[in-house]
C-alpha cells in the first residue's frame, strides 16, 4: 500500500493504478463502517484508493474540529489489511492553500435536516469530495448510508457537475446493540454509550409501526420523538420522515421514506437513519 501526502505524488501514484479505481473518502479514526466501504471497493474494482483527511471546511465554528479523534498508524494498518492500494493523507494547506476561494454549494437537497442544523457543512463536504474526485479520478466512489443526506448531496453534485464516477452507497454497519458505528462514538462516556442505542431503537420502533401498517408521517415522527425524549441522557435535535430522494419532509400517508434523526448525548451529536419501503 502506497501512502502519499502531496498532490503531485498522489497524481503520479494514481497514474500507475489499473482501472476501474474505487475511492473511499474518510476523515480517519477508522472503524468497521469505513473498512466495509474499502472491502466493497476491493471486491468491485481493480484498484482501491482511500483518503484520510479531517476536512476543516465541513466543521462549524462551534463544532469538534480540534478534538476530532485521530490515529493515523492504526488507520493505515486497517486500510492495508482491507487491501487498499493507495492512500492520500494531505495536510490542510495542501487541500486549501492560501487564497483558496472556490466552493461548491448544492442547493435544495443540502438545505433541510443536517444542512439546517450545520450551516456550511455540506458546502465543505461537496467541495472536498469534488477535489478528491479531481485528484483521484475514480471510476467508483463508496459512501455510507449512515450519512444518508451526505450521500444524496454527493450524488447530486456528481450529476450536476458531470463527474464520470459511479456513487455506491453501502449499508450502515452497527455495533451488536444497534448503535451505528461512528468515529464520534469515542466521545461517549459509559452512561452515554449505554444510552446511545436509543437512536436505533426509535428508528426500529417506527419501522415496526410502518410494517404494521402505520403510514402517517407525523405519527412516525411522534413515535420516534417519544422514544428519544424518554431517555434522560438524550436530547433530540430533530426527527424526520422525509422523501429519500428530495429529503423534503413528508406529510400524511407515505410510500418510501427516510427516517432520520440527530440526537445529543451530552456534547456528542449522533445521527442515524433507516429507509422504509425498500424492496
Ligand atoms: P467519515 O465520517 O470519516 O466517513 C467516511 C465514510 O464512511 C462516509 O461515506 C460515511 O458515510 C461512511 N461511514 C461512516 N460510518 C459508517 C457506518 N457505521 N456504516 C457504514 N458507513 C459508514 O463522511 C465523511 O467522513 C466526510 O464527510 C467525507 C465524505 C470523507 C468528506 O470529508
Amino acid at each position: 500500500m502506497k501512502v502519499v501526502t502531496t498532490l503531485d505524488d498522489l497524481r503520479q501514484a494514481r497514474a500507475t493504478l489499473l482501472g476501474p479505481v474505487g475511492l473511499t473518502p474518510t476523515m480517519g479514526y477508522l472503524h468497521e463502517g469505513h473498512v466495509s466501504l474499502a472491502r466493497r471497493a476491493r471486491a468491485e474494482c481493480a484498484s482501491v484508493a482511500a483518503s484520510i483527511f479531517v476536512n476543516p471546511a465541513q466543521f462549524g465554528p462551534s463544532e469538534d474540529l480540534a478534538s476530532y479523534p485521530r490515529d493515523l498508524p492504526r488507520d493505515l494498518e486497517l486500510l492495508a489489511a482491507a487491501g487498499v492500494d493507495l492512500v492520500w493523507t494531505p495536510a490542510p494547506e495542501i487541500v486549501y492553500p492560501a487564497g483558496f476561494q472556490t466552493w461548491i454549494s448544492v442547493e435544495q437537497v443540502a438545505a433541510p435536516l443536517e444542512g439546517a442544523h450545520r450551516a456550511g457543512h455540506f458546502r465543505g463536504v461537496a467541495t472536498v469530495v469534488a477535489k478528491l474526485f479531481n485528484a483521484f479520478q475514480p471510476q467508483r466512489a463508496y459512501f455510507g448510508q449512515k450519512d444518508a443526506q451526505q450521500a444524496a448531496v454527493i450524488r447530486q453534485m456528481a450529476r450536476d457537475l458531470d463527474f464520470p464516477v459511479e456513487i455506491v452507497i453501502c449499508p450502515t454497519v452497527r455495533e451488536p446493540d444497534g448503535l451505528a458505528m461512528s468515529s464520534r462514538n469515542a466521545y461517549l462516556d459509559a452512561a452515554q454509550r449505554a444510552a446511545a442505542p436509543v437512536l436505533f431503537h426509535a428508528l426500529s420502533a417506527a419501522a415496526a409501526a410502518y410494517a404494521a401498517g402505520v403510514r402517517d408521517a407525523e405519527n412516525l415522527r411522534q413515535l420516534m420523538a417519544g422514544i428519544i425524549d424518554a431517555e434522560p441522557l438524550a436530547r433530540r435535535q430533530y426527527v424526520s420522515c422525509a422523501d429519500p430522494v428530495t429529503l423534503q419532509e413528508l406529510d400524511g400517508p407515505i410510500g418510501r421514506a427516510l427516517l432520520s434523526m440527530a440526537v445529543y448525548l451530552g456534547k456528542t451529536r449522533l445521527i442515524d437513519n433507516l429507509v422504509l419501503g425498500e424492496a
